[in-house]
């Protein structure tokens, strides 16, 4: 006892002389601001237990919350876990401490972590492993003095402005409550909190009875039902409608829907408040419903251009934004941001902006941009003095050519030193901070990318998730606030979404190799040879993508080309690249035909291979994991995609010898892989079809909206966006998922129709119709999208079983 109060005191010394400012100085105000608004202790201890209730139910006595304050943790936000010190009780056990509830909540996740073995993912990615965790009354206990882990930066953030629509479109209470569970145990302080905004600008547009401008007076915006219909985007399509890109695709919004996403993001905010996050609100960001032309024609309001479309039509593209010079765009600022405070409470002072993406401002004189930069700013600080800017740094990277280093410098000093925060949203890439000498002085948030359009494929930069963020904050003058997660979609590469959180909390790098080691055991509840070694390949493969090509699933089965080979004939298509691509796949990206589309390919498929075989015998000692099996599943079809891009090849490199019965015989192969890959993702609850399609239509409180709803989800993840009779949508397998049902159904018969227009024009010797293809190949994909059909949400079969059979049918020589 002597000992442990001794080793607290000189800890605390430690703690105490070693920092007395842990925040950068551009962002101490308003650290300070929202700690001081955090709410009681009493309050958060008992959402921490809550958690720990529905996280550990048979463990509920065995830890002790409790809030601290920073300065016992030397100034940072920290949490500390130590043994409870009374021999006369079982229980509690373990004490946790915490600055806030989202502390005590990651220190739990800590433990179980690493002093049980235990692991924790989304459900749809295997769910947690807690087998591994002792009975109450055998909790291991910590070292003497403790585990005392501090946040080396504030925050830890979370979204991206599109995963509201990829991911978390379909979700009731119930699902977000998991998220929010799952984001505190992860540290995630800084989330997004998106939901229900088209309910404040229906009440901001329609209702506002008190607007007054310069000297026009208004009783009322006065925008139609009718008006909003065309401005808000459908429920699976509302982050493109909310920048912008279009209005009205995939709607008209339910009074209904409106009204229960509100009472939904009402749930979340205070759910996130209680553990002590600081949600960042979304602002207005001059994007306007048509109507307003009419009711403020010297308003200096201009169309955006087209947004990919295939053919400009006006009746989706093309919306109306709001100069932010003009006054009216402070106005509506001020009121978009009062009607939230209203409605909410003050629960934040950080609003997200991303005016200027995709949309570069008319003219790229640092003055001006100055101007609007200052505009939209004073948009956010009339409504809350104390307001900051979180504004994703996407535009740097992705327009370059126009963010030169005097336009950055105007956007980014055009507000107060330290009321903006950008996000660098690409750092796992493609990093910003590097090339703009750390945002020229702006606080930034080390952020990965990851993922596109919610696509599932195993993918990751593993060693740059492990330094990346650890060399950013000891860099030279870093302004590094924190580290987050700013993927499309999410529910995929658990082991990605476990190391890149676990970063807020490390000083320095992870030892990536040793850490898998231990996230095998984890992960599995077990010590499993075979898998250990099958991560080992992993890292080197699959999880070390060092070509600089983010994930983007670009498969041939589920991004199907849209490629006429009568135009490429000439190009030089020959065996010899298969053959290339088979043993050396980053030499064919050089060498071959640049028409051809590429899938991703950027490790050696063999080695993955072996990665396979060795899960597969993982099997006889993991079998009734979940976990396992949904790792074994997402592998197989990894392996077996892959496997079908160069059959795919082979099917064109019979056409083009006018080979008919090579060309039958390889496209055969290549549809009975889909009919394979589907009957594989169907005997694993988390890769079907049918849950995506049965949560939208669950929301629905009529039958229209259930139809509605359903053409949502089916379009979002297949074909969004407009057609004409012969032009695919640009957006077109954007959001491919490999799920079944959508395979068998969709992706099986699109590969058909091709093939067999391929195979008839050998055999008729005419010339192959591309457009007869797309014709076919559209109409089906819209009749598809107004189906109907009911997909299972229950997995049927032994995938181990499936897994071994398919390894032995198609890789079974290697
Ligand atoms: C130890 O536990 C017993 C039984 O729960 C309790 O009565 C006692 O107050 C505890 N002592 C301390 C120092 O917490
Ligand atoms: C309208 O706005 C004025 C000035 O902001 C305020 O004094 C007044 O109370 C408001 N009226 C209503 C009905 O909200
Ligand atoms: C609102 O618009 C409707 C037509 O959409 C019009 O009849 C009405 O007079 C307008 N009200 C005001 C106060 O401008
Ligand atoms: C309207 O905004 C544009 C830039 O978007 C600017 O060039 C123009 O001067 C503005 N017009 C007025 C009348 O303010
Ligand atoms: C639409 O399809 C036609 C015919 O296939 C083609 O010529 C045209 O380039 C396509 N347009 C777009 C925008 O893709
Ligand atoms: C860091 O800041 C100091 C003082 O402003 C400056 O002299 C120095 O060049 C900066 N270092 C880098 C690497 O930018
Ligand atoms: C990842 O790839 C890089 C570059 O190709 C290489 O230097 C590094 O050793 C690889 N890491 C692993 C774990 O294989
Ligand atoms: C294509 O490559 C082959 C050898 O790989 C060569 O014989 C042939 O002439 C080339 N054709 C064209 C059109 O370049």
């Amino acid at each position: 006892m002597f000992n442990f109060e001794l080793s607290f005191v000189i800890l605390l010394l430690l703690l105490s002389s070693s920092s007395s400012s842990s925040t950068p100085e551009a962002i101490e105000g308003l650290i300070n601001r929202l700690d001081a608004h955090k709410p009681s202790s009493l309050l958060q201890e008992s959402a921490a237990k809550a958690l720990l209730k529905r996280l550990l139910p048979t463990h509920f006595s065995s830890f002790e919350f409790r809030i601290i304050s920073k300065d016992a943790c030397g100034g940072y936000s920290c949490f500390w876990i130590t043994n409870y010190k009374n021999s006369s009780s079982k229980s509690p056990e373990i004490v946790i401490k915490g600055t806030t509830a989202v502390e005590i909540v990651s220190g739990l996740h800590w433990y179980i972590k690493y002093s049980c073995g235990a692991h924790v993912s989304w459900d749809k990615t295997g769910g947690i492993q807690i087998a591994s965790i002792p009975p109450p009354g055998n909790l291991p206990p910590v070292i003497k003095e403790g585990i005392m882990i501090q946040r080396p930066v504030p925050w830890n953030y979370y979204q991206n402005v599109v995963t509201s629509s990829y991911s978390y479109v379909w979700w009731d209470w119930e699902r977000w409550e998991k998220e929010i569970d799952w984001m505190a145990l992860q540290g995630i302080n800084l989330p997004l909190a998106f939901t229900g905004q088209e309910t404040i600008w229906q009440k901001v547009f329609m209702v506002n009875k008190n607007f007054s401008l310069l000297s026009i007076s208004l009783q009322d915006l006065n925008i139609s039902a009718q008006d909003l219909n065309n401005f808000f985007g459908g429920p699976a399509f509302l982050a493109w409608a909310r920048m912008g890109n279009l209005h009205a695709w995939g709607g008209p919004l339910s009074q209904n829907w409106l009204d229960q996403q509100l009472i939904l993001q009402k749930q979340i905010l205070s759910r996130m408040i209680e553990l002590g996050m600081t949600p960042v609100l979304p602002s207005f960001s001059g994007n306007v419903p048509a109507a307003l032309k009419d009711i403020f024609p010297s308003a200096n309001i201009t169309r955006l251009g087209d947004w990919n479309t295939v053919n400009g039509n006006p009746r989706w593209c093309c919306t109306y934004l709001l100069d932010p010079s003009d006054p009216l765009f402070i106005q509506i600022g001020e009121a978009f941001i009062k009607k939230q405070i209203k409605e909410y409470g003050d629960v934040t002072d950080i609003y997200n902006c991303d005016t200027f993406n995709e949309n570069s401002p008319p003219t790229s004189d640092p003055t001006y941009i100055s101007t609007l930069g200052s505009a939209v700013y004073e948009a956010m600080s009339k409504a809350d003095k104390d307001a900051v800017w979180l504004m994703q740094g996407w535009l740097f990277y992705s327009d370059s050519s126009f963010w030169k280093p005097p336009q950055m410098k105007a956007l980014l000093h055009s507000v107060p030193f330290g009321k903006m925060i950008v996000l660098d949203l690409f750092a796992d890439v493609k990093p910003v901070w590097e090339s703009s000498s750390q945002f020229y002085g702006t606080p930034y948030v080390w952020c990965m990318l990851h993922n596109f359009g919610g696509n599932i494929e195993m993918y990751g930069v593993l060693d740059t998730l492990a330094s990346g963020p650890i060399d950013a904050r000891v860099s030279e003058n870093s302004t590094m606030v924190g580290v987050g997660l700013c993927m499309e979609g999410t529910e995929h590469n658990p082991v990605v979404y476990e190391l890149m959180p676990e970063m807020a909390y490390r000083k320095d790098k992870v030892h990536v190799e040793e850490w898998l080691r231990i996230y095998s055991r984890r992960r599995y509840g077990k010590s499993v040879k075979q898998a250990e070694s099958a991560w080992e390949i992993l890292h080197q493969s699959i999880y070390n993508c060092s070509d600089g090509i983010a994930d983007h699933n670009t498969d041939y089965i589920v991004k199907f080309p849209d490629w006429d080979p009568n135009l490429n004939i000439q190009s030089n298509f020959s065996k010899q690249n298969s053959i290339i691509m088979h043993s050396n796949r980053r030499s064919m990206l050089a060498e071959s035909d640049s028409t051809l589309p590429q899938p991703h390919m950027w490790y050696s498929a063999n080695n993955v291979i072996d990665a396979l075989k060795l899960f597969i015998d993982a099997g006889e000692d993991l079998a009734g994991s979940l976990t396992y099996r949904y790792d074994l599943v997402d592998l197989t079809r990894q392996v077996l995609s892959k496997h079908a891009n160069q059959v795919y090849l082979e099917v064109l490199f019979a056409f083009q010898h006018k080979d008919l019965e090579a060309l039958e015989s390889h496209s055969q192969r290549f549809e009975q892989i889909i009919t394979d890959i589907d009957e594989l993702l169907a005997s694993d609850d988390n890769f079907l079809l049918g849950t995506w399609l049965e949560s939208a239509k669950k929301l629905a409180l009529t039958p229209s909206e259930k139809r509605q709803y359903e053409w949502n989800a089916r379009t979002q993840v297949t074909m969004w966006y407009d057609t004409t009779k012969t032009n695919q949508s640009q957006l077109h397998d954007y959001a491919n998922k490999f799920w079944s049902g959508l395979l068998a159904d969709y992706y099986l018969p699109r590969a058909s129709m091709y093939f067999d227009l391929l195979s008839e024009s050998l055999r008729d010797n005419k010339r192959f119709e591309i457009e007869e293809w797309r014709k076919e190949w559209i109409s089906y994909s819209n009749k598809w999208q107004q189906d109907t059909k009911v997909y299972p949400v229950k997995a049927q079969g032994d995938a181990l079983a499936i897994s071994k059979s398919l390894f032995q049918k198609y890789l079974g020589n290697k």
